[in-house]
């Protein structure tokens, strides 16, 4: 990188050569995430941007326009100044455009002179991150004007795969709730939200088909007090979100560059489900949507048909929702102790000639036979799936993409076996545990340590691999599970300033990596 030198003068530069007597108030481009290459012209001039700047975006683009809409509300929020926002591509101003000469298609090309701001990219999304890298520059600052130094900045992502995860089963957070994480996720460059819409404690997702999921399975009677304490708080809890409002999150979503991945989480998890649908179950219950938080053993029952067509059903619906290519089907923890006595899972055992072999046994096998019938499924209406490390137990479905959780291992084990990865490990990547080690000061949590520190420290390229075997992982991500936080401003609580690490992780190139240096940024 080149590195930002010699500013103190521009802001006497900036003072001189304002008429009237508007204070200035430099911009700094030491931003998270670090741009991968910033080159200030020392000796030049910088762009103030007054009252009178002009947005322009080129004619007939509306995601350009919408683009430059967006930079527009950033500077009303930071600066309080309404800047016109115009279609044109030519004289004083800031200029949006497509081209310049990015190669990666979400980098970007930011360059400032006495008269422009121009901002160039591939495509529609390298533009908006080249909006955000100018947005995070500018200080919050009213009544003043802002001097912009002289500079280009050339920056791509590291990763194509940028994510964060919210679990809205354990605690509910309603739609206004979820934009704010989405806007949190664009600040950050971030390019996928995997939002985990089932589990043992709700089902939050309308399924037209099975309206039981949302009127039984989203509600239960009360919640357990702290770490299974055995005493409850007595307040009946619930939500879900309609196909609508998920819909409307989306387009939300893809409005900032950002594809929703919805997690359906099976086999397992299915407490919420089975209670609605107790048929689905190895025993058929009666089973109640969970009040308590761990790892329920009911889970689907892998021998019954019915399953099979929920699963259809289920997913069927759900692509129709999310447009999204990539469909997490969950596969994590699921307990096989009801398969192992169910006549009708040991049938199916025996119908499909599954044998257990020395790394596998035939429960772990029938497990891949519904991840596998789940992949078909979505493979046969054009769309991949991703699952949690657990999917490698039975042997992978072909074309899955493995979320690595339980440390890098699964991560490392799939791209040996040349399937796609994202990094999300529990060492470093799961914000639901504590940032502090002053516990008594802080929201009661999970439990584990992760101080900013250790998030920062993180490497996702493990260095065990060849190097064709690193180019399966192709994305990082942290998780944010919600048993411990009721509270949306809690959410906000732990996963910042964490999420800025994990921005510098996913963007830029290890080469920059310095703790110090990311701290000044952070402020
Ligand atoms: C997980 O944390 N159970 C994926
Ligand atoms: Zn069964």
């Amino acid at each position: 990188m080149k590195t930002l030198m010699g500013l103190a003068g521009l802001t006497m530069a900036g003072f001189m050569l304002l008429s009237c007597n508007t204070e200035v108030k430099e911009a700094n481009y030491q931003i998270i995430p670090l741009p991968q290459e910033i080159s200030v012209m020392d000796q030049a001039a910088p762009f103030i941007l007054s009252n009178g700047t002009k947005i322009m975006y080129p004619e007939g683009n509306e995601k350009m326009q919408r683009n430059a809409e967006f930079l527009a509300s950033y500077i009303k929020d930071l600066t309080g100044k309404s800047l016109a926002v115009q279609a044109g591509t030519d004289g004083k101003g800031i200029i949006l455009q497509l081209g310049g000469n990015a190669k990666n298609p979400e980098g970007y090309q930011l360059e400032v002179t006495s008269d422009q701001v121009v901002i160039s990219g591939p495509t529609e999304a390298g533009v908006f991150y080249g909006i955000q890298t100018l947005r995070k520059s500018i200080p919050v600052a009213q009544g003043v004007d802002i001097a912009l130094p002289a500079v280009e900045i050339n920056d791509y992502p590291r990763f194509s795969y940028r994510g964060a995860h919210l679990d809205v089963s354990r605690h509910f957070f309603p739609v206004d709730s979820v934009k704010r994480f989405i806007d949190m996720l664009a600040l950050h460059n971030m390019n996928r939200f995997h939002w985990h819409l089932t589990d043992d404690q709700g089902w939050r997702i309308e399924i037209k088909g099975l309206p039981e999921l949302t009127e039984v399975g989203s509600k239960r009677t009360e919640t357990v007090i702290g770490h299974n304490s055995g005493k409850y708080d007595g307040k009946p809890y619930g939500g879900f979100f309609t196909q609508e409002e998920a819909k409307e999150i989306v387009a939300y979503a893809a409005e900032r560059h950002i594809t929703v991945i919805p997690e359906i989480d099976l086999p397992g998890h299915m407490q919420a489900a089975l209670t609605a649908y107790p048929n689905l179950g190895c025993t058929g219950g009666p089973y109640e949507v969970w009040k308590i938080w761990g790892v329920s053993e009911d889970v689907l029952c892998a021998g019954n048909d019915e399953t099979l067509k929920f699963i259809d059903d289920v997913l069927g619906e759900i692509i129709q929702i999310f447009p999204s290519e990539y469909i997490h089907v969950g596969g994590d923890e699921c307990p096989k102790v009801r398969w192992t006595k169910c006549p009708k899972c040991q049938d199916r055992i025996k119908a499909l000639g599954i044998k257990a072999d020395k790394n596998h046994t035939a429960e772990e096998k029938l497990q891949s036979f519904i991840i596998n019938h789940a992949e078909k499924f979505l493979n046969d209406h054009g769309r991949q799936i991703i699952g949690w490390d657990e999917i490698l137990e039975g042997g992978l479905a072909p074309n899955a993409t493995v979320m690595s959780w339980r440390g890098e291992g699964g991560g490392i084990e799939a791209a040996k076996q040349k399937h796609d990865v994202i990094m999300s490990p529990n060492t470093y990547l799961y914000f639901d545990y504590y940032q502090s080690k002053d516990v008594e000061q802080e929201p009661e949590a999970i439990g584990g340590y992760l101080p900013l520190e250790r998030v920062y420290s993180y490497e996702p390229m493990p260095a065990s691999l060849t190097p064709e075997e690193q180019k399966y992982i192709k994305g990082v991500q942290a998780n944010l599970w919600t048993e411990y936080i009721p509270t949306f401003s809690q959410v906000e609580y732990m996963e910042l300033p964490r999420m800025a690490a994990l921005a510098d992780i996913q963007w830029t190139n290890p080469e920059h990596k310095d703790y110090q240096d990311f701290l000044q940024r952070l402020v």
